[in-house]
């Protein structure tokens, strides 16, 4: 695979680079972080000069739902790189400057189906791809896979320091390496689950997630949400071994919502005993304050574990560390400055993946160029 940070400035200077990242992001203020992380390859390149064409999806539009477009974000970045960012709403009538936002790319359906005219197309709006979106890497989409057929294409910085990141707690973590997992479905996870089965020393369960584990084995759930599904002996044999479920519960109107008190406890305890932790999902619904306690008390004992590798990933475990007041410091993004042992994915779906093991045709792709 070819990296961005690799390239001569003179390698760069008045090209044009085409820049797929993640800004597929519900409110520009609520959501900073995924925001945050797209500027550091765009000033690389402009410090480098060298002009940007940025491509990105928003959200999963029926055709050109207004309320999806990405124009509001040409004005964002503006602010925050302090450089016009200028709005293409087509291909066709594209305007000049250093750095342009092309339109929500899922308002083209070409682009879902990974269209080849519809890559070439857009392959002729630069003279180099640069994909930074992790988060959409696990899409064959025609901006994250086909677009690399038609132009030299390289990961870029964020791309690059995911990769370095997740490969590190698949492949070189340390032991005891503790798993934590919320938020509503098993069935997300069951790749993660199979793959770390016989690495990690455990998985410890909250969210709906543990619902569906207590009502496979039989026991009352209420009215609280779980999933109907069979899952594998292999996973099942390690519930109470391995896979550890919450011993209490927060419970309101029939329905559990948050881990309870000695839950938090017993999993404080094994995580500040960890070498290696990968978070993926809040262990309640943490929106509402009554049910935050169970993840607030998980965050405060993953950051207070100084000498553990750590990886968290999932939109909603990032939504919940912004929300919790820390007094441990979460970087802005994830270039892990303030506090290299952290690593905050931006990827949802893509890092599940990913630490399941499955290869990602927009990092295959790469790797074929
Ligand atoms: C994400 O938010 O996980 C990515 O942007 C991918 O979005 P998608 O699941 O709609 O493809």
């Amino acid at each position: 695979m070819k990296y961005l940070r690799q390239l001569k400035p003179n390698q760069l200077k008045n090209k044009t680079c085409l820049l797929r990242v993640d800004l597929n992001i519900e409110s520009p203020e609520k959501d900073a972080f995924r925001l945050q992380a797209v500027l550091p390859t765009i000033k690389f390149l402009t410090k480098n000069g060298a002009k940007v064409v940025i491509l990105s999806h928003r959200g999963r539009p029926q055709g050109r739902e207004s309320r999806l477009s990405l124009k509001p974000f040409a004005k964002i970045l503006s602010r925050l790189l302090g450089k016009e960012v200028r709005f293409a709403d087509r291909i066709k009538s594209f305007p000049a400057g250093d750095i342009v936002l092309l339109e929500n790319l899922r308002f083209f359906p070409e682009e879902e189906k990974n269209d080849r005219q519809f890559a070439k197309k857009l392959a002729s709006l630069g003279d180099i791809f640069v994909n930074d979106a992790f988060a959409v890497s696990h899409r064959a989409n025609a901006s994250v896979e086909a677009v690399t057929e038609f132009l030299p294409s390289y990961a870029g910085l964020l791309l690059e320091k995911e990769i370095e990141n997740l490969d590190a707690v698949m492949k070189r973590f340390k032991k005891p390496l503790v798993i934590i997992l919320g938020g509503a479905k098993v069935s997300d996870k069951i790749g993660l689950i199979n793959n770390f089965l016989g690495k990690a020393d455990c998985f410890l369960i909250g969210g709906a997630m543990a619902n569906t584990f207590f009502a496979l084995q039989g026991l009352p759930v209420g009215d609280s949400f779980y999933e109907k599904i069979k899952l594998d002996g292999k996973i099942t044999r390690e519930i109470g071994e391995k896979i550890i479920l919450p011993v209490d519960a927060v419970i309101y109107k029939r329905k559990i919502l948050d881990i309870g008190r000695e839950t938090a406890k017993e999993y404080g305890d094994i995580v500040k005993k960890a070498a290696t932790i990968i978070w993926n999902g809040p262990m309640g619904m943490f929106e509402d304050k009554k049910f935050a306690k169970g993840t607030e008390k998980i965050t405060t004992a993953v950051f207070k574990n100084r000498k553990a590798g750590v990886v968290i990933g999932g939109g909603e475990t990032v939504a919940s560390l912004n929300k919790i007041d820390l007094r441990f410091k979460i970087p802005a993004y994830p270039t892990g400055r303030q506090d290299s042992r952290i690593f905050i994915s931006t990827g949802g779906g893509a890092m599940l993946e990913y630490l399941a093991g499955k290869k990602l045709p927009g990092i295959e792709a790469l790797k074929k160029r």
